[in-house]
């Protein structure tokens, strides 16, 4: 069985202001709870007050990336030690806005999750193809050799997949239906190839421009085990209405 998750993605936005945001969310889940699992990433400097605000809450927290480096002289750069000791217990890995703006490969992301998992953090591990790559009609090929490569061989602590084709995140474009159940039913494939039984439990998530009037469609599609949310996630009632569709 698939637990579905719902993970809001803040990117770099969020001051202790919107902390209100995720309360609201958490209150509305207190009254009704979720029937996924619920998350939120937001921007490293308020992982820790926003698990304060949300003590008691089921909602959990997570970082967008983190070293693959336990510890040392690595200057800016966030352990997931430091982000578990911070509250969260989920990290972001291998967003594609990391991989064009800051170079990560595959490799880099195999690393931090595997840094991830050492440091007690669930990986949500993203792929997806760009524009280019599905008009050339390799989304499938691309995305899983993304998985492949990203994968942490042999693992068996928890860890989710996130499909994102970089065309549809902040965009407002979504893959057809149809496009985004075969490349989850590949990445299923892609799992299960490589990490045998284990890899059937993963949730597989899709995100790019997830919003309250295509959730409940794109969450009912097969091998749909969650949303990763941008944009809409920064706003309690949008992020809420995502969550209420699972
Ligand atoms: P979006 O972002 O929902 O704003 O498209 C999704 C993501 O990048 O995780």
């Amino acid at each position: 069985m698939v637990t579905p998750l719902i993970a809001g993605n803040w990117k770099m936005n969020g001051l202790g202001e919107n902390l209100a945001e995720a309360e609201a969310t958490a209150r509305s889940l207190a009254e009704t709870p979720a029937k996924a699992r619920v998350a939120i990433c937001p921007p490293t400097t308020l992982i820790s007050r926003m698990a304060e605000a949300l003590r008691g809450s089921a909602i959990e927290l997570g970082g967008q990336d983190c070293s693959p480096e336990p510890s040392g002289a690595f200057t800016g750069d966030i352990s997931g030690a430091m982000l578990r000791d911070a509250g969260a217990r989920l990290v972001i890995i291998g967003h594609s806005e990391r991989r064009a703006g800051y170079g990560e490969s595959d490799a880099t992301a195999q690393a931090k999750a595997r840094a991830a998992i050492a440091a007690g953090l669930e990986p949500i591990v993203c792929v997806g193809e760009t524009l280019e790559e599905r008009k050339s009609g390799r989304a499938v090929e691309i995305v899983t050799a993304q998985v492949e490569g990203s994968l942490v061989p042999s693992v068996t602590a928890p860890f989710a997949v996130a499909y994102e084709p970089v065309w549809a995140i902040g965009t407002g474009l979504t893959p057809t239906l149809a496009g985004i159940e075969e490349i989850h039913a590949a990445i299923r494939a892609a799992l299960v190839r490589g990490l045998g039984e284990a890899g059937r439990t993963a949730p597989i998530l899709y995100g790019g421009s997830v919003k309250p009037a295509n959730a409940a469609e794109i969450l009912a599609v097969p091998e749909v085990g969650g949303a990763l949310v941008g944009g809409a996630s920064l706003k309690a009632a949008d992020f809420l209405a995502i969550i209420r569709a699972v």
